[in-house]
């Protein structure tokens, strides 16, 4: 299908105050939940697909599930300045968000030039998704990926563009050092990993509501050109209290096993991408504490729960309930596709056998 064959522009008629957007990325990890909550919220919702992305049938399913939906699904690449400026002219977009991943943050250069050069963009949301890149300072190789997102932020700021940066902080998940999305790996069923001494606390939020709050910003004036930063104090937690909170869970307690800081920064320094990345980001976050060691007082900062105090997180007990439910179908039998249940979630070892687990309330 072509670009524009897609729908003409005209043929949508935006709700008052529900701009158009378009969103990229949303067959990845955060795009998806981000473009689940654009169109619950009633927005018309198009979706930049890459070509190609039919061969890939977890893609592709992903596509037609968001299209059954309501998403309208355009053809392209973001760095394709020319056809990027084409589509946000002939479908009218107000709102651009951008999801790409860590391998094509420079993708979006371009894109913030087209927004540029069409000039009636209401507002761009950045991919960002993380840690305040501006605050944070990450060892190698996940520093390499800050200085990429500063840069987007820099040429969005010099560019006039109004814009919005989502720092949502960690995933509700157990921390792996080693794994990008952590929240598709079920929680240990053998030892806990605690970082250091375990202490140092962070923030954790739903995949779900990481998509829910940023289309609450994404035209309230309150979070024009601000950074947005998550921090609900229910999800304000350690990683000692993480496998507490697992261990009621599961009903038994597992071993722990430190892992310092050295062997942190030795995994990020074997520069393999993405696995050092993310030991890179472990070391940032529950060793020195990149979460939680600036305060968001200054004009720029707005935090998402004191915008919206009528809304609510879902807890880290709801989600560990979750994965709870993902174990037990997988002992029921429900599904065990090799260790993948069906939604494709990970157990967490395959090699370790799950149970004995006495289930709790
Ligand atoms: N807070 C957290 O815990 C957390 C966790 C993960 C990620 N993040 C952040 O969230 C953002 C997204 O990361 P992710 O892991 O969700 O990414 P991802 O799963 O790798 O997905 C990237 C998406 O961007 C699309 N894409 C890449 N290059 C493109 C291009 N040139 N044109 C059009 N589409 C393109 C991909 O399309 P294809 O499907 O065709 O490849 C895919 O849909 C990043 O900024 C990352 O740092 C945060």
């Amino acid at each position: 299908m072509s670009a524009l064959s897609a729908m003409t522009a005209s043929s949508v008629s935006a709700p008052s105050g529900k701009g158009r957007v378009l969103i990229v990325g949303a067959t990845g990890f955060i795009g998806r939940f981000v473009a689940e909550a654009s169109i619950s919220s009633g927005r018309p919702t198009y979706l930049l697909v890459r070509p190609g992305t039919s061969g890939c049938p977890s893609k592709s399913n992903v596509v037609k599930v968001l299209q059954d939906k309501g998403a309208m699904i355009l053809h392209g690449l973001v760095n394709d300045k020319e056809l990027m400026e084409k589509l946000l002219r002939d479908y009218e977009i107000e709102i651009v968000i951008s999801a790409v991943g860590g391998k094509n943050l420079l993708d979006q250069l371009n894109l913030v030039e087209a927004i540029k050069a069409v000039g009636t963009i209401k507002r761009f949301l950045p991919s960002e998704f993380g840690h305040d890149v501006d605050k944070a300072d990450p060892v190698e190789p996940g520093l390499q990926m800050y200085v990429e997102k500063r840069r987007a932020r820099r040429l969005v700021e010099e560019s006039g563009i109004p814009y919005t940066y989502i720092c949502c902080n960690s995933i509700a998940a157990w921390p792996y050092f080693d794994n990008t999305h952590p929240s598709e790996v079920l929680p240990p069923l053998d030892r806990f990993q605690i970082y250091g001494d375990g202490s140092v606390k962070a923030y954790f939020v739903a995949g779900t509501d990481i998509g829910k709050y940023t289309m609450k910003t994404v035209d309230d004036v309150h979070t024009l050109n601000k950074t947005v930063h998550f921090r609900p104090s229910c999800n304000y937690s350690n990683i000692n209290e993480l496998a507490l909170l697992w261990e009621k869970k599961i009903g038994r307690t597992l071993p722990r096993v430190t892992v310092t800081e050295d062997v942190l920064l030795a995994a990020a320094a074997e520069n393999r991408i993405p696995e050092s990345i993310v030991a890179s980001f472990t070391h940032d976050i529950f060793i020195k504490g990149c979460q939680i060691n600036f305060s968001i007082d200054g004009p720029g900062e707005v935090e998402v729960c004191e915008l919206y105090p009528e809304d609510s997180f879902r807890t880290l007990d709801e989600c560990f309930e979750e994965f709870l439910d993902k174990i037990k179908e997988n002992i029921g039998g429900v599904k065990e596709e090799e260790n993948m249940d069906r939604e494709g979630m990970v157990a967490p070892n395959p090699a370790v056998e799950i149970g004995p687990i006495a289930i709790t309330a």
